[in-house]
């Protein structure tokens, strides 16, 4: 596997920056470190006593009795709700702006900590009212907007288990999750303004509904947001604005043991079905609080903006749970980073007076396109001076990405956490501290406290730095992902595999550390999985959909590098009635990329279609994906073939529509 492009200059943090910084220097986060290699119960129970309320103290840190199914605090109890909220509230931050949040038309609305509280309180009365209870799971499929956190904050009052759905989703794909899930009720929106546009969510949730596999499905909640035409079905769907309006501001929190589950969210995995990650109370939640303080070194008056959706898990620790957490003032958006022009995002850090700044390269690197020839778009005409800090994560950031975010973004002054982590992690386990950790740009750098990350060979033995291998971590952690939901043997396989020992956890990526620094630089993921602009696709997925369409006899899904999305979809494919060719290719392609993009949703649909008699095969009847690999990046094959049962059909793959 190849590192990346390595750009070698080093970056110390900002002597400034470093003077009132959470983790002021590498002495201080090498203490850290050491207080948890040597005593590592110790370590971490410090810190859930002193970043938790916990109504009952837990006498237990870690037990490992039932490895890898890890439990941390269990028997003491707490509220994800309450940490987040009611506490702010009692220290006397009630007052205090929690959420700005900004719509896609520009509308800004500012939500106080009490405000949010009594929000959330009446959405839980009134799924409690609903009949919803503690262990009951809710899917929320819903958009950016100040009701889907509360929505999720709800269920954590009153221990249900969410399961958000990204709104990109197709009804097929919600309606998996909803079976899988076994939600009681749904909660999702009229529809969602992205873009200028007002896109349908209730019509797709109706359609998941539809085929009536999702009998325990007994309620329906929809927000009014878009104000678009719905079907409301009597007995089962009501409107949210309507459910909360008589519902008391008051509301006891369930108290859970730190086990309960928090949170299920789907991920794509290199086979079958998507995974539900599940995840614990409070252990996820002390890392998303120390993450907020570690990593993104957060202060009272900082403004903190993510920009992920609550879709995904970076929405869920960095926007619904560790900011609110820490009591911070953060900005939640809805729109699109291109509307109404590329300059959104610098208008916005502008306006809101942003400190700092979290976002994906794929997002870094359309800017840069889209301002290269625009100057009225570019970073530089905007005063981004409020800025302190800049946080990247998703996939690796390319070193000239970085650069131009340093430069033109943070003005050279503000240090960039690139955040290496997963829906499985929980929170970041690889990032420089801001200040602490002198950056290289393309590095993740080193492991953040108490995180026993590692590199090692395929039988599970550490490299020596310098060579690459297989990123492992070795200790459990406490936001670590509990089990995949009504599959533990999966879980155990696909993160605790036998030919690593079985104690490792394995995160799907290769990885290399410096000779000299030690750093880690992740060079990207060893299974069948991809990343498309950061979303995490399977290529199975993909796969099964296809063969899925009347058309198609067989197919075959490779990723290949992109300047903008990182990756991008390539597909194979055998049709039933033979090749196509021209205009018929171009017009097929097309149907089979609507298809993906309707089965599982628009983020899976493919960028290069191209046909074949056959696929490369050897005699024993493996499709042979390396070659795939290589003609999908348009590069010659100079592979031996000779083991191929049909080395002719490779000329006809070349043609890409
Ligand atoms: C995969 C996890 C983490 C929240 C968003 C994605 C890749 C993520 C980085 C980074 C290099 C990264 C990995 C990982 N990834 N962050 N900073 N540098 N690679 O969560 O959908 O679970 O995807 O994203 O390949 O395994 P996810």
């Amino acid at each position: 596997m190849e590192p990346l492009k390595q750009e070698n200059r080093v970056f110390n943090p900002p002597a400034d920056f470093v003077k009132s910084a959470a983790i002021p220097g590498m002495e201080a986060y090498k203490k850290l470190c050491d207080e948890a290699n040597s005593d590592y119960d110790g370590f971490w129970g410090r810190l859930a006593k002193e970043n938790i309320y916990w109504k009952k103290p837990f006498t237990k840190v870690l037990d490992e009795s039932k490895a890898p199914f890890y439990k941390w605090f269990e028997d003491g109890t707490t509220n994800a709700s309450y940490n987040c909220l009611d506490r702010q509230v009692e220290a006397g931050l009630g007052d205090k702006t929690a959420i700005i949040f900004e719509a896609d038309d520009g509308t800004v609305t500012k939500v106080t900590y009490k405000e949010m509280l009594e929000r959330v309180c009446k959405m839980a009365n009134a799924l409690r009212k609903m009949g919803v209870k503690s262990g009951d799971s809710v899917i929320i499929y819903m958009a950016m907007t100040i009701e889907g956190i509360v929505a999720m904050q709800a269920c954590a009052r009153i221990g249900a288990i969410h399961s958000v759905v990204f709104g990109g989703f197709s009804a097929q794909a919600l309606r998996d999750r909803i079976m899988d899930v076994g939600a009681v009720a749904v909660i999702t929106a009229d529809g969602q303004f992205r873009g200028g546009k007002a896109l349908p969510l209730k019509a797709i949730c109706d359609e998941a509904l539809s085929t009536g596999e999702c009998p325990k499905v007994k309620h329906v909640i929809v927000s009014k947001r878009t104000g678009t035409d719905v079907a409301m079905q009597a007995g089962r769907d009501v409107w949210m604005q309507e459910i909360v309006a008589n519902e008391a501001t008051t509301c006891e929190p369930e108290w859970v043991s730190a086990e309960h589950p928090l949170f299920i969210l789907y991920t794509s995995g290199s086979t079958g079905k998507p995974k539900g990650v599940q995840h614990s109370t409070g252990g996820y939640l002390l890392w998303a609080i120390l993450t907020m303080k570690w990593t993104f070194d957060i202060k009272p008056n900082d403004v903190f903006w993510c920009t992920a959706d609550i879709g995904w898990v970076t929405g869920h620790s960095y926007i619904t749970y560790g900011p609110l957490a820490v009591g911070a003032t953060e900005i939640v958006f809805e729109g699109v980073p291109t509307y109404p022009n590329a300059g959104r995002f610098w208008d916005m850090i502008q306006k809101h007076k942003a400190t700092i700044f979290y976002t994906a390269p794929t997002a870094i690197r359309s800017l840069i396109k889209a301002s290269s020839n625009d100057q009225a778009v570019h970073p530089k005409s905007y005063d981004l001076s409020s800025l302190r800090l800049l946080g990247s994560v998703g996939e690796p950031i390319n070193p000239e990405a970085w650069m131009w975010y340093y430069e033109n973004v943070g003005g050279s002054r503000c240090p960039i956490a690139d955040t290496f982590w997963q829906t499985e992690t929980g929170g970041h386990m690889i990032s420089p501290l801001p200040g602490a950790t002198p950056m290289i740009p393309g590095s993740c750098t080193l492991p953040l406290p108490g995180i026993q990350a590692a590199i090692v060979d395929e039988a599970g033995v550490d490299v020596p730095n310098g060579q690459g291998g297989i990123l492992v971590v070795k200790r459990p952690w406490p936001s670590m992902i509990r089990t995949i939901w009504n599959d533990p043997d999966r879980f155990v396989k696909s993160y605790f595999p036998e030919e690593l020992g079985g104690t490792l956890y394995l995160a799907g990526d290769g990885a290399i550390r410096n000779k000299d620094t030690g750093y880690f630089t992740i060079t990207g993921r060893i299974d069948d999985v991809l990343n498309v602009s950061g979303h995490r696709m399977g290529t199975m997925e993909i796969e099964s959909c296809l063969v899925a369409n009347p058309l198609v006899a067989e197919a075959a899904v490779v990723g290949r590098p992109d300047e903008l999305t990182g990756e991008a979809i390539c597909v194979f494919v055998v049709l039933k009635g033979g090749r196509p060719t021209g205009e018929e290719a171009k017009k097929v392609a097309t149907e089979l990329r609507n298809w993906v993009g309707k089965e599982i949703g628009p983020i899976a649909k493919p960028k290069d279609v191209r046909f074949g008699d056959n696929l490369p095969k050897t005699r024993s009847g493996k499709i042979m994906r390396r070659l795939l690999r290589v003609i999908a990046k348009g590069e010659e094959v100079t592979q031996d073939t000779s083991t191929l049962e049909n080395p002719h059909i490779l000329d006809q793959l070349k043609e890409s529509l």
